[in-house]
Order: C-alpha cells, then structure tokens, then sequence
C-alpha cells in the first residue's frame, strides 16, 4: 500500500532530521505495535500486516496489550518502590501508556530516556516529547551501550550515581544470537548503582510453541526478524539481581490485577518477563 501524502511529508521531514537510511517498504516493530495498540503513528504497510497476522491469530492484539499492560504495572511497582529514573531500551514510540506517562500520574520527579534504533521512530517520538522536559528519546542502537550511557542526553536526564530502572521491554528477542544479548544485559547490569532495576519481557515458546512459531514467521518479513529464547535462558538474565516476586515468568502473571482482562482470557502465553533489583 502506498502512503498518503501526509505521511510522505512526515517521512521527507525525518529524513532531513536524521541520515540513516529507513526502510518504509516493510513493516517495522514498532508500528506495528502501535497499530495494534490502536495508535496513530503507523503507515498502511503495517496496518495491512496487523490484519494478516490477527487473521492468522485471532486473538494477538492481546499479546501486544499485555506487554503494556506489563510494562505499566512494573513501571508503578519500581515508581512505589521509589525507582525514579528509568532507561527504556528499544521504546519504540512512547505513547498509550509508555514510561513517562505511567509515571506522570504518580509523581514530577522522574526521568525517563527512550532509546531506540529506527529512525522514524525516533522522528515520530520527539515532538511527543517537547513538552515533557523529563524525557527524551535518543536515536542509538542498545547493542552500542557506551554510546547511550555516555549521551548528552543521558547526562542531562540520568544520574547513574542513583538506582536507574533499565526498561528491555520487548526488545531483546530482536537481536540475533550472535549480538550475545545475555553479555549485553550484564553490560547494563554493571554499568548501574546499587538499587537499580532490570524490567525484561521477551518472547518464548516453552509454553506454547505453536504460535510462537507462527508470530515469529509473521515477523521474518518484517524489517524486525524476531529470535524467541527459552524460559530458563529470561530467567538467566535476571542472574545476581534480587527477583522481585513472583520472579520471571509468562508475564500475565507477574502481579496481575484481577481486573486486567488480557490476564482473564489469555490467549497466547509467549511473553515471559519479569523485574529484579541490584542488590545494595
Ligand atoms: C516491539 S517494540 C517495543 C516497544 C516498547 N519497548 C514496549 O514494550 O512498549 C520494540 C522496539 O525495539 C526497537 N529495537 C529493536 N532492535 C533495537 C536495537 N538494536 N536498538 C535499539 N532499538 C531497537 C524497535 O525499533 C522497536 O521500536
């Protein structure tokens, strides 16, 4: 399908904001996700794969609610907790719910740095943010972690002295092996004080590989190829942090609020995850 004109425009205003090369041709991760989360910042190539892949799994929109929904009860689980700066890794665009607005209802003193690898994701997501002085989202790839710990920005938002929430929501099962995710969440791990957390919700098949297997081959057209990991290796990156009960787990059952309804009918339990604090 090919873009109106609006979307043209927007698409010549990103490439002049930035100089890696995008590809609109395919659908990307995180428009998709805001299609299916019913946002407004997705072009009709990802609205036409939304179809096909809700059509081939009925029900999958709850996947993509149940990682907010997740996201938001860890966000307000830390936030309680008194976590108040956060590193989303891999943000995509940070609407309907996202970090910063999570916090928002809660407290002013926060803040919040939103990474992210796509271009027009990043193009998309800075005039969200220009009212919110306690956020901004860089264009920088998780697999470089120096180059976004040692950011202006992050020198701006981010006091490392203090504990820091590292956000890897949904986002590790899109690096391939051989980045060695698990050696890069240890990177993160050691680079944040005492009383940090890490928040992960991955992929995985270990309960129900079926559709796993059919989500993953959905995605290996996209511009996103997606590698689902077993349970035990999510457990693993959690490794010589506190758990933070009920530990890692298919995360519909991490703290789930009796009202929540992707937890009443769950559909597909592919997303396992979790929350663990760096001991002090
Ligand atoms: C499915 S979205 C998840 C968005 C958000 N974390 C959430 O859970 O709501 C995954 C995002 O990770 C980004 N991403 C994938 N690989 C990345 C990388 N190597 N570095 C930075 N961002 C990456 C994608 O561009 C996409 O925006």
């Amino acid at each position: 399908m090919s873009p109106t004109e609006n979307e043209e425009h927007t698409m010549v205003d990103a490439q002049r904001l930035l100089s890696r090369e995008m590809d609109i041709d395919r659908p990307c991760a995180a428009r998709i996700y805001d299609a299916f989360l019913g946002g407004g910042h997705n072009f009709g190539v990802e609205r036409e794969f939304a179809e096909r892949l809700q059509a081939a799994m009925p029900g999958v929109a709850g996947v993509f609610r149940e990682n907010r929904a997740f996201l938001r009860r860890t966000v307000e689980h830390l936030l309680a907790r008194g976590v108040r700066q956060f590193v989303e890794l891999g943000s995509g665009i940070p609407t309907i719910g996202h970090v910063h607005e999570v916090a928002l209802r809660r407290t002013r003193r926060f803040s919040v740095l939103y990474v992210d690898n796509e271009p027009l994701t990043v193009a998309h997501s800075r005039p969200l943010l220009d009212d919110e002085p306690r956020a901004a989202i860089i264009h920088a790839d998780i697999r470089e972690p120096e180059a976004i710990l040692r950011s202006p920005e992050a020198a701006d938002l981010i006091d490392f002295e203090q504990p820091v929430a590292l956000v890897m929501s949904a986002v590790l099962h899109f690096l391939d092996d051989a980045d060695d995710p698990l050696r890069l969440v240890r990177t993160y791990q050691d680079a944040v004080a005492p009383g940090s957390a890490l928040m992960i919700s991955h992929l995985t098949g270990s309960e129900e590989p079926e559709p796993m297997n059919l989500l993953t081959a959905f995605y290996s057209e996209t511009a996103d190829p997606m590698v689902a990991r077993p349970a035990e290796w999510i457990a693993e990156c959690f490794a010589g942090f506190e758990p933070q009960a009920p530990g890692a787990c298919y995360i519909g059952d991490w703290r789930p609020e009796p009202d929540q309804p992707a937890h009443r009918h769950p559909r597909y339990r592919i997303m396992h995850g979790g929350v663990a604090r760096k001991p002090r």
